[in-house]
């Protein structure tokens, strides 16, 4: 009986314990600092560096800055959102990674100056060394796998769509994978490409990853492709292209002539895979723009935020031809942030409700079937057809 009695009280005792310990499981503080190291949300960098790539392009590193005590691990070809306060405008945009994954001192970033663009321009010509920007920590899916992409790779990138390249060459390169890598990748002219001599170093130090430049408009001096990425081109420089796993990255137009190309090759679609491609320069030339529309209208927006704890409503007009989320940074002005990544209908953190009105996404975009189901709408790539309203409470 009192053995009985004593191995109850050890068993009762252990039984204790056990649940202290439960409470507060050993592991948990180490876990959650893993998982705010690599998935912190909001990253704060400095500009360290800043240096001219090409006659419209520099090459930005920033490092970690205020309470970013290291940087975030990433994927070769993912992006991270640079937070910024332009004329009292908050408004926030995607740039890949150019830097190698394989090292966390710094991150750089390559920024082409669009002549109409707000962000471009701005970072271009007022961002200086030692300025600190928010930024998200690396998103995207645009990535290597191993598994359903398989060992042979081509890279097609026109213009800056070179950037997630470099970062992916770069750590093809320095562990050396082994992959076999096509790179084409098509600019205006000579002075337009960049990373040359990047590209040139990696493919001199590794027999696995080819370059092919194609200039569409070369002067006489240039020997190398002219034209376009046209199906000829790539299968004389790839060879079989039944085997191979496709990654393209450039402009609207890019795209479409690229798609039609690997199409005609029979390539598969699901042996595509590219990355996400923002706004249109001209929505009203997107296919479904209703054609009966009117460029210039203006349409009624209202929108329901919360303010210092308490729900307010604004109403206000806005371009038809404008992402409901750019006019929403513009008239909310620095009262609101609109959580934002991609910009281009992909990362869905800009999700929002719409309560009323139509609107029109470019067709290539997917929304989730329960987003649509229950009326959500990703505003960073939705035009305001009819007078809408959203809900941001
Ligand atoms: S910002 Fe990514 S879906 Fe809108």
């Amino acid at each position: 009986m009192f053995k009985d009695l004593k191995k109850f009280t050890h068993a009762q005792k252990l039984k204790e314990w056990r649940e202290q310990v439960l409470e507060v499981p050993e592991y948990f503080d180490s876990m959650e600092n893993l998982h705010d190291c690599i998935h912190p949300g909001k990253i704060w960098l400095q500009m360290s560096d800043i240096n001219e790539l090409s006659h419209d392009t520099k090459l930005y590193r920033l490092i970690p800055a205020r309470s970013t005590k290291t940087l975030p691990p990433f994927r070769a070809g993912q992006y991270i959102g640079l937070t910024l306060d332009i004329n009292g405008v908050r408004t926030a945009r995607p740039y890949s990674l150019v830097s190698s994954p394989n090292q966390h001192a710094y991150y750089e970033l390559c920024i082409r100056k669009k002549e109409d663009g707000f962000v471009s321009v701005y970072l271009y010509d007022n961002l200086k060394a030692g300025d600190i920007v928010e930024c998200t920590e690396p998103l995207g899916t645009f990535y290597h796998n191993n598994l359903f992409h398989g060992e042979n790779l081509v890279f097609i990138a026109g213009g800056c769509g070179i950037t997630p390249f470099i970062s992916m060459l770069k750590d093809i390169s320095e562990r050396f994978l082994p992959l076999n890598v096509w790179v084409l990748f098509g600019c205006l002219t000579e002075k337009d490409i960049i990373f040359k001599q990047e590209l040139e170093d990696i493919k001199m130090r590794r027999s696995n990853i080819k370059v092919q430049y194609t200039l569409s408009e070369a002067d006489s001096n240039w020997k190398g492709e002219c034209g376009f990425i046209t199906q000829d081109k790539i299968k004389n420089f790839i060879g079989n292209v039944s085997d191979k796993f496709f990654y393209v990255v450039g402009n609207r137009d890019m795209y479409q002539f690229v798609f039609k190309e690997l199409e005609e090759l029979g390539i598969p679609k699901h042996r595509i895979a590219y990355e996400a491609y923002g706004t249109p320069d001209d929505v009203t030339k997107v296919i479904g723009w209703p054609s009966d529309l009117n460029a210039s209208n203006k349409v009624e927006i209202t929108v329901k935020y919360i303010e210092t704890n308490q729900i307010k409503e604004k109403v206000f007009e806005a371009p038809c031809v404008e992402p409901v989320l750019n006019s929403l940074e513009r008239e909310l002005g620095l009262k609101l942030t609109i959580e934002s990544g991609c910009r281009s209908g992909a990362c869905a953190l800009c999700r929002t409700k719409l309560t009323s009105g139509k609107i029109f996404v470019p067709p290539e975009v997917t929304i989730r079937e329960v987003d649509q189901k229950f009326g959500y709408i990703h505003p960073c790539i939705s035009y305001p057809l009819t007078k809408i309203s959203l809900d941001l409470t």
